[in-house]
């Protein structure tokens, strides 16, 4: 076990250059910052009784384009939709080959040996390339199998990725390879700046997009090397990686419920490093709906330990006298109602949902104008959404900043840990808070911490690592709490 821990370790350590370098945008945008007001919903006209209303907006279903999933699946894990990446040769050298455990079955060829969230493609000049895949953010370990579609919780972007961008550099001698490699290091320099956070574990996914767009052509995509548009704050406002399963209940795509309209084409803008042209944004268009038809498939593994019945049969009245309004039913009469919860109401930290980039709506407003823009929209409102709560035993930390480590504490907000610190081992789950174990640090263990121990201390008084609000747990008796959570495992 020490030793595959460790193994582990200098794996997630060497996954760290490319990463975050190639970390394409998981585009979630920030909301625009003078706040639309929401309605609360569910208005009834006249005579007949009124139904109670909505606890929030209810987001409206759009067309989606039909997709095939398996098609989707192969796309996903073999495509280069990244467009660029570290030349093969080099990442061969400095790499090797990833243990079995953290590759994906049924690749074949230069991918059969890679691990799960990279792909190696040739580029159109003919060079092979190394580049991190959707699932380097929507994939993760889990007891040490990877699972697709669960969210990373331990990425690392607490360094600058630059330097070791261009270390890898000094290595090639081939020009061509020189060529793809230096495209590759050029976004990964202008990123640098913008993604860097204290704690390992969310990730810089708005600001990723924000840096991509800032520096594109809104008609034609090209790359430009200096910015069109402001670049946003260098404050990282942190972003937990949602799991893909709640998708196929999901009618706008991120927690602001942001993503609306065609969500193939919402999504595909999470590989935008080297797409430089609207052909080239074309050719991945074709085969997106398939990837969206992949992910809408996709269902959470079940709770693996013991689940006690009796317990959950009580936890799940007490879930649809508290819960089920915003959180929808589960089970043989399933329904999911969609719903976008005023900030004002669930209180958890504002700066994902009200703005926390500068030039937001600068960045809005291109995407809705460019061929992204073609057929989904954003539009992000401040609020965040209820989200599906299937699968959700397995998800933590909780909260759309990933700032609560176990359901316990999310239904019991006193007993939520200001400043705490995980392991990274993806064995260290918690069955009885269910979530991640931690241990709970005062505010001059912090100051006293390392560069090193840093990383793994997730500080809520930071901007935007708030872990206040979504109070709605906290009345019930600590029995019932414990009934609720053992229902949860079951979803
Ligand atoms: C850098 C990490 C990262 C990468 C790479 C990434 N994503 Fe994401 N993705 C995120 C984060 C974080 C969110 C949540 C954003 C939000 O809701 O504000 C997200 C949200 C999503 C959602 C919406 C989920 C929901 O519940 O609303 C979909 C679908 C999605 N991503 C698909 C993709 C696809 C497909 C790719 C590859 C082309 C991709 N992502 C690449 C981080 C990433
Ligand atoms: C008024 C609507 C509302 C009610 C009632 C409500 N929730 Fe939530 N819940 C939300 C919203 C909105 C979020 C997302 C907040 C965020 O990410 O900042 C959320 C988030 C969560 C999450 C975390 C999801 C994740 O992926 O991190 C869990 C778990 C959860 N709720 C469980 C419950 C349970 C159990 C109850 C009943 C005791 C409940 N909620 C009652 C609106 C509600």
């Amino acid at each position: 076990m020490e030793r595959t821990t460790r193994k582990r370790l200098t794996q997630c350590g060497t996954r760290f250059a490319l990463t975050v370098v190639a970390a394409l945008g998981g585009m979630l945008f920030v909301g625009c910052g003078d706040s639309t007001p929401l309605d609360s919903g569910g208005e009834s006209s006249s005579s007949t009784p009124p139904a109670p209303p909505l606890p929030g907006t209810q987001m409206p279903q759009s067309e989606q384009r039909p997709g095939d999933p398996a098609k989707g699946y192969e796309a996903l894990i073999t495509k280069g939709y990244v467009s660029c990446g570290v030349p093969y040769s080099v990442y061969k050298l400095a790499f090797g080959e990833a243990p079995e455990w953290l590759r994906l079955a049924g690749r074949t060829g230069k991918n059969e040996t890679l691990p799960y969230y990279y792909t190696a493609f040739t580029t159109p000049t003919g060079v092979d390339v190394v580049a991190p895949n959707c699932l380097v953010c929507h994939g993760a370990t889990f007891k040490q199998s990877v699972v697709v579609g669960l969210g990373q919780h331990a990425s690392d972007y607490t360094g600058d990725p630059s330097t070791q961008a261009e270390a890898v550099g000094a290595l090639l001698t081939d020009p061509a390879e020189k060529l793809e490699w230096r495209k590759w290091a050029d976004r990964v320099k202008a990123l640098a700046p913008f993604i860097q956070m204290p704690t390992r574990g969310p990730t810089p996914a708005d600001s990723i997009a924000a840096v991509l767009i800032a520096h594109r052509d809104q008609a034609t995509l090209a790359w430009s090397k200096e910015p069109l548009l402001g670049l946003p704050p260098a404050h990282v406002i942190p972003v937990d990686v949602p799991p893909w399963w709640r998708m196929s209940k999901k009618n706008a795509m991120f927690y602001t419920a942001a993503g609306q309209g065609d969500h193939a084409r919402i999504m595909m803008s999470a590989s935008t490093l080297c797409t430089d042209s609207v052909e080239e944004a074309e050719a991945i268009d074709a085969y997106f709906p398939d990837v969206r038809a992949y992910l809408y498939s996709l269902t959470p593994p079940p709770y693996e330990g013991e689940i006690v019945q009796e317990k959950v049969v009580k936890g799940e009245a007490l879930f649809g006298e508290n819960c089920a309004r915003c959180h929808g039913v589960y089970g043989a009469e399933a329904s999911y109602p969609n719903l976008l919860i005023a900030m004002e109401d669930v209180g958890t930290d504002k700066w994902l949902a009200t703005g926390a980039a500068q030039y937001a709506e600068e960045y809005v407003t291109w995407f809705n104008g460019s061929f992204y823009g073609q057929l989904g929209t954003l539009k992000p409102l401040p609020g965040y959404m209820a989200p599906p709560l299937d699968g959700i035993w397995m998800t933590a930390p909780y909260l759309h900043n990933g700032a609560v480590p176990n359901l316990w504490s999310l239904l019991h907000s006193p007993s939520r840990p200001d400043r705490w610190q995980r392991s990274f081992d993806d064995g260290d789950f918690d069955e009885t808070f269910v979530g991640w174990r931690f241990l709970s640090l005062e505010p001059a263990e912090v100051e006293g911490a390392s560069p090193s121990e840093r990383q793994r201390i997730y500080d809520t008084t930071v901007m935007g690592y708030g872990n206040g609000g979504h109070v709605y747990g906290d009345a019930l008796s600590d029995e019932e709490r414990w009934a609720l959570i053992e229902y949860l495992k079951t979803l």
